[in-house]
């Protein structure tokens, strides 16, 4: 097979980690018989950088035309880094929304899961812990506060600022569904997640993810408000499967579910579309701090590309390899620093890219 990739290496770790990825993804073309085709483009700070820009019309046709999007992470200390000081438009993080937006990728699902390897990183009492979980967020991504109206003004000499949160029925549908259907190959349970106490945006919410649930009768449905779902995350993960949330919670609440793995180097994340057409990155972010140092943990992103081969391109025998190939250098005691425990081995970036690719070679 061949597949046209849009590789986007990003700030920060960004460039240590997808050059990792892609090492593994060529290991895996020349196993299995498939050809990956990169096309570098650029986003976020390192497009600032070149163009002025955070996303240039160019990079986004290159991402248009290809098969699938591969991307490490975006943006930098925002409290030092010069590219904070720009107009709000011209952020890294603005191409980021933009590239989602126009690439249409409404529905982002992060996985938390615990490995078993990785039990002793968890924050959360053992008692707790013990129980395991596995859970994915299903996040709606290019809709809700991220994308309203937004304006800042001054009215009467006070300065005032607006954001608005806005859904359509169909938003909410297409989500749901794609909610649902991952249940239904999982544990075959949907918590959905508003604030419909409040807001009305959530009881549309409510009510929209109820109208689908009638479709999906071997799949139960519950609803929870965001308040508690924040609680009930570190009291008991292992209650969750699919949690559907709309934008901005699913911003919250993913980083709370990558955390309580206590390993969200480990966390990959698919950004999808109707079509295959999907972008793939780590749920983690740029990291400046340890950037070029050799010590992040590239295997979100490996993983990430794992998610590729299967959403993308139904490659699932070749991300099963990579997937199996994780669990082994786990199983073998290999460890960044992030996830590094006594007695285990220590390893660098590309040391770890290089063990997983190794151990795909043989399996
Ligand atoms: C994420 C990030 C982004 C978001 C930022 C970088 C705009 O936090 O992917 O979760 O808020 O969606
Ligand atoms: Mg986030």
């Amino acid at each position: 097979m061949n597949c046209n990739i849009a590789v986007i290496k990003g700030d920060g770790i960004g460039p240590e980690i997808v050059e990792e990825a892609m090492k593994v993804l060529d290991v895996v073309g020349k196993k299995y018989g498939h050809q990956f085709c990169y096309s570098q483009i650029l986003l976020g700070g390192a497009s600032i950088d070149a163009y002025g820009v955070p996303l240039s019309d160019e990079a986004l046709q290159i991402a248009k035309e290809s098969d699938a999007v591969l991307m490490g992470s975006i943006g930098g200390n925002t409290t030092t880094s010069p590219w904070y000081q720009l107009p709000p438009a011209l952020r890294p993080e603005a191409g980021l929304l933009k590239i989602r937006k126009e690439l249409g990728l409404f529905a982002n699902i992060r996985p938390a899961y615990l490995y078993k390897e990785l039990a002793k990183a968890c924050p959360l009492k053992e008692e707790i812990s013990k129980e395991g979980f596995d859970m994915v967020i299903m996040r709606e991504l290019t809709g809700g506060l991220y994308f309203g109206e937004r304006k800042t003004e001054e009215v009467d000499g006070v300065r005032k600022a607006t954001d608005t949160l806005t859904y359509d029925e169909n938003e909410i549908r297409r989500i749901a569904i794609r909610g649902f259907d991952i249940a239904r190959k999982r544990k075959k349970k949907v918590t959905s997640v508003d604030k419909a106490n409040v807001l009305d945006s959530s009881r549309l919410w409510r009510a929209v993810v109820s109208e689908v649930a009638k479709e999906y009768q071997d799949v139960t449905l519950e609803h929870m408000l965001v308040d508690n779902c924040a609680m009930q995350l570190v009291r008991d993960p292992a209650q969750f499967d699919v949690i559907l949330t709309e934008n901005m919670f699913g911003d919250i609440l993913s980083d709370e579910a990558s955390m309580v793995t206590g390993s969200i180097g480990m966390l990959s994340s698919a950004s999808l579309r109707e079509d295959k057409f999907g972008l793939y990155e780590p749920s983690h972010g740029s990291a400046p701090d340890i950037a070029g140092k050799n010590i992040a943990n590239p295997i979100a992103t490996i993983l990430s590309a794992a998610m590729m081969l299967r959403y993308s391109f139904d490659l699932d025998q070749e991300a099963d390899a990579i997937e199996q190939a994780v669990q082994k250098v786990l199983e073998e005691g290999y460890r960044t620093t992030d996830i590094m425990s006594e007695g285990q081995r220590l390893v660098g970036t590309k040391e770890m890219g290089d063990v997983i690719a190794q151990t795909i070679e043989n399996l």
